[in-house]
C-alpha cells in the first residue's frame, strides 16, 4: 500500500500517519508525509519505522507551490510506484474580517493552501493513477473539507470560504474520476483536537480526539465513502444546518462566538 498525506507534521495528518503505519506495519507500505516543517515530518517517520516497520518518505513543501508538489509526486511514483490513496490534508484557519484591508492576505493565504492546495496535490497523480487504476489497482483521493464549509461562519469568511470551495472541488472530480475507477472521498471532521482547534477559546461540540478520528476516517476511506462528516453527530448537526432557512440561520448566528484574528507571521 503506497499512501501520501499532506499536513502530517502534526493535528489529523500526524495521526493519519500513525493510523495507516499501524494498518499497514510489517508490509511492503510506504507513506509519503508532507509538511513545510521537516524537523516534525524526520521525527515522525523515525517514529513510524522504528514501531511499524514502515518505509516513510519525507517532502518538505509548501503546498501552494505546484511545481514542489510536481517534484514530490514524481519522485515519490519513481522510487514507490504509483499511491493508491492520496490524502490531501494540509490547511490552515484563522478568523477573518472582509471589512479590515490587512485581512486580504490572510484570505488570499486560506484560499491559495486550503483549496488550490489541494488541486495542486491530486494534480500531478492522476495520470500514473489512472494507468495503475486501469490495471485493478486501489486508487483514491481524499479531500479534507470541514463542517464549517457547509454554512457561512461569522468571523470565518475566508475559512468558511474555502471549506465550501473543498466540498465542491471534490464533487466535481469525484464526478470526473469515476470513468477512471478512481475514488473520490470528501471528508468533512466537525471538532478535532489538534493544535488548530486549541486556539478556539469557545465551547467545541462533540471535540474528538485525533487518534479515535484517525480510525474513522481510515475506515470511510476503506468504504470508499463519497462524503462523511465525523464524527457521526456533527453530521446531523450539519444536516439541520444545511436545510436551515438563511433567515434562521442569521438569527443563530447573532451571537455565536467567532474564531480567533492572529498575526500574520504564520503566512
Ligand atoms: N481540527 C479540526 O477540528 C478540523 C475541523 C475541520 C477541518 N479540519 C481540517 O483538517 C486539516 C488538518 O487540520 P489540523 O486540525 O490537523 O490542523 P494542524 O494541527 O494545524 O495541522 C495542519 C497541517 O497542515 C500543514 N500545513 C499548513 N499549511 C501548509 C502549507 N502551506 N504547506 C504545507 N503544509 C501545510 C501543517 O504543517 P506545517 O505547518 O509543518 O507546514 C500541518 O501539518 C485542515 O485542512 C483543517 O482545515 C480540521
Amino acid at each position: 500500500m503506497n499512501i501520501f498525506i499532506t499536513g502530517a507534521s502534526s493535528g489529523i495528518g500526524k495521526a493519519l500517519a500513525y493510523e495507516y503505519a499501524k494498518r499497514y506495519a510489517n508490509t511492503q507500505s510506504t507513506i509519503g508525509l508532507v509538511a513545510r516543517h521537516s524537523e516534525y515530518l524526520q521525527k515522525l517517520a523515525t517514529e513510524l519505522q522504528d514501531q511499524y516497520k514502515i518505509t516513510c518518505a519525507i517532502y518538505q513543501l509548501d503546498v501552494r507551490d505546484s511545481s514542489a508538489l510536481s517534484g514530490a509526486s514524481q519522485d515519490f511514483i519513481t522510487r514507490f510506484g504509483a499511491p493508491n490513496i492520496v490524502i490531501a490534508n494540509a490547511g490552515v484557519s484563522r478568523g477573518t474580517l472582509t471589512e479590515l484591508k490587512e485581512d486580504i492576505t490572510a484570505f488570499q493565504a486560506i484560499f491559495d493552501i486550503n483549496v488550490m492546495g489541494m488541486m495542486h496535490t491530486f494534480q500531478p497523480f492522476i495520470t500514473t493513477m489512472k494507468l495503475s487504476a486501469a490495471k485493478g489497482e486501489a486508487a483514491q483521493l481524499v479531500g479534507v473539507a470541514s463542517v464549517a464549509g457547509i454554512r457561512g461562519i461569522p468571523g470565518s469568511g475566508a475559512y468558511s470560504a474555502s471549506k465550501a470551495a473543498v466540498i465542491s472541488y471534490c464533487e466535481s472530480l469525484r464526478t470526473e474520476m469515476q470513468h477512471y475507477n478512481i475514488a473520490v472521498s470528501t471528508i468533512v471532521p466537525g471538532y478535532i483536537r489538534t493544535p488548530m482547534t486549541d486556539l478556539n477559546q469557545y465551547k467545541m461540540p462533540f471535540l474528538m480526539d485525533t487518534d479515535k478520528f484517525a480510525q474513522k476516517f481510515a475506515n470511510a476511506v476503506k468504504a470508499k465513502a463519497r462524503f462523511k462528516i465525523i464524527p457521526w453527530q456533527m453530521g446531523w448537526v450539519a444536516r439541520f444546518m444545511r436545510f436551515i432557512p438563511p433567515f434562521l440561520w442569521d438569527f443563530a448566528m447573532k451571537k455565536a462566538p467567532h474564531k480567533k484574528r492572529l498575526d500574520w507571521d504564520w503566512l
